[in-house]
């Protein structure tokens, strides 16, 4: 398919750097007020900053006129792999219950856990695909997903291939992760062990070069037994990301740079002292503002991480009981609001950074010879992607060159 977008405000992220923007970087963007995007063969072939009133007969014609046209959403960090719900819990928290709590006594994350248990990998697949069809409308042409509720040799792998089953028949791009070390499963003893011994070989074995992650935190994963997965993963070849300073910081922080961390997620309870470290680390920060609103009200302060020099990336945190939204433009709304990010930075949180933590150099950002995963806003200015909120303001997605969606 051969497309030709016309008039458009065409945004995207400055400069042909795949690395991420750190810093000032972030809020570099390349705005072309009237232009045209070539697409052929899957590809961005060309941008021209002719409005261009006549297409030639064999392109197909999109129409921008007053629209924004910018880089498809990269939602880095979401566990949209899951079956279940958590409505009860969720009551309970709206009464007091403090979400580590409800951990500690055996729900949260547990209770999905034996949900995904209870489902087969097929079953798990068809609930992905729906979610990921959602996202796709609301702008997502690349998705991580998360195992991690499984903790079971068995149960994880059945999750990464659900993952990848789901993936194969989504039009976007699935990054399956593997979150071997998610919560502490009290069904099986010596569970840090077995995990380390035997889950990550197996993973590893059959998913090599997976990226792993972990949950550091009170209750759930400690600083030594996190260390110990990453080194033995590291020894693998596995790349590293990792959820910390959600509730408590642990210190993880203080080790991002020597295990090379690709990126320390949440940093919801992270001092001034922390960020600075952080920013030196080469390390980015991915922050989920979904999980305050959700949660607790509490927001990492990536305002002060980008002051600092460091890289940040903006996702959806999609899952059943911290952040049940897989809408990006909700989650940039957000950040721009509690993380405080200017408009510029989220729209680079969510596109070129968040691409290079996935380790894309092909996608991000509108630059001939890229992936053409683009999307059309319904807005004329970019700023309103930030400032409107509560309903989907994506009137397009092309993803691998193919028109997915055309309000
Ligand atoms: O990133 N905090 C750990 N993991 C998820 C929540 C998962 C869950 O509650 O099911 C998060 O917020």
């Amino acid at each position: 398919m051969k497309i030709v977008i016309r008039n458009a405000r065409v945004v995207t992220t400055d400069g042909s750097d795949p690395a991420a923007r750190r810093g000032g970087e972030m809020s570099g963007l390349r705005v072309l007020p009237c232009a045209r995007v070539w697409i052929k063969d899957g590809l961005i072939d060309s941008i021209d900053a002719d409005p261009g009133e006549d297409s030639p007969e064999d392109w197909r014609d999109l129409d921008a006129a007053g629209r924004v046209v910018m880089p498809a959403f990269i939602d880095c960090h979401t566990h949209a792999c899951f079956a279940g719900d958590r409505l009860d819990e969720w009551e309970m928290k709206r009464r007091g219950a403090a979400y580590l709590d409800i951990l500690r006594a055996g729900g949260g994350i547990m209770s999905t856990v034996r949900a995904v248990r209870a489902a087969s990998q097929e079953q798990l697949a068809e609930l992905l695909l729906v979610r990921l069809t959602a996202m796709l409308n609301h702008g997502t042409g690349t998705a991580e997903v998360k195992s991690g509720y499984g903790l079971t040799t068995g149960d994880e792998l059945k999750m990464l291939r659900a993952i990848r089953d789901a993936g194969a028949l989504w039009p976007g791009t699935v990054v399956p992760t593997a979150l071997l070390g998610h919560a502490i499963d009290p069904d099986q003893p010596d569970f840090v062990d077995r995990t380390i011994r035997e889950t990550l070989p197996a993973v590893s074995a059959e998913f090599p070069g997976i990226t792993i992650d972990a949950f550091c935190e009170a209750g759930a994963w400690t600083l030594a037994d996190t260390l110990r997965l990453f080194e033995r993963a590291l020894e693998l070849g596995h790349p590293l990301r990792v959820h910390a300073d959600q509730f408590n910081s642990l210190g993880l922080i203080g080790h991002a740079a020597r295990l090379g961390l690709r990126s320390i997620d949440h940093l919801e309870a992270s001092d001034a002292r922390a960020l600075t470290e952080l920013a030196a680390s080469g390390a980015a920060g991915v922050v989920l503002p979904c999980c305050g609103l959700h949660v607790d009200g509490r927001y990492a302060d990536a305002r002060s991480l980008i002051d600092r020099g460091g890289a940040v990336a903006v996702a959806t945190n999609f899952n059943p009981g911290s952040a049940p939204c897989y809408a990006v433009p909700m989650a940039v709304a957000l950040a721009v609001r509690f993380n405080r990010l200017t408009p510029a930075e989220a729209i680079t949180a969510t596109t070129a950074n968040a691409a290079a933590i996935l380790d894309f150099t092909d996608r991000g950002r509108l630059e001939a010879g890229l992936r053409a995963d683009i999307i059309m806003l319904r807005h004329r200015d970019e700023r309103l992607l930030a400032h409107d909120f509560g309903d989907n303001p994506v009137d397009a997605v092309i993803v691998g060159g193919r028109i997915i969606r055309h309000a």
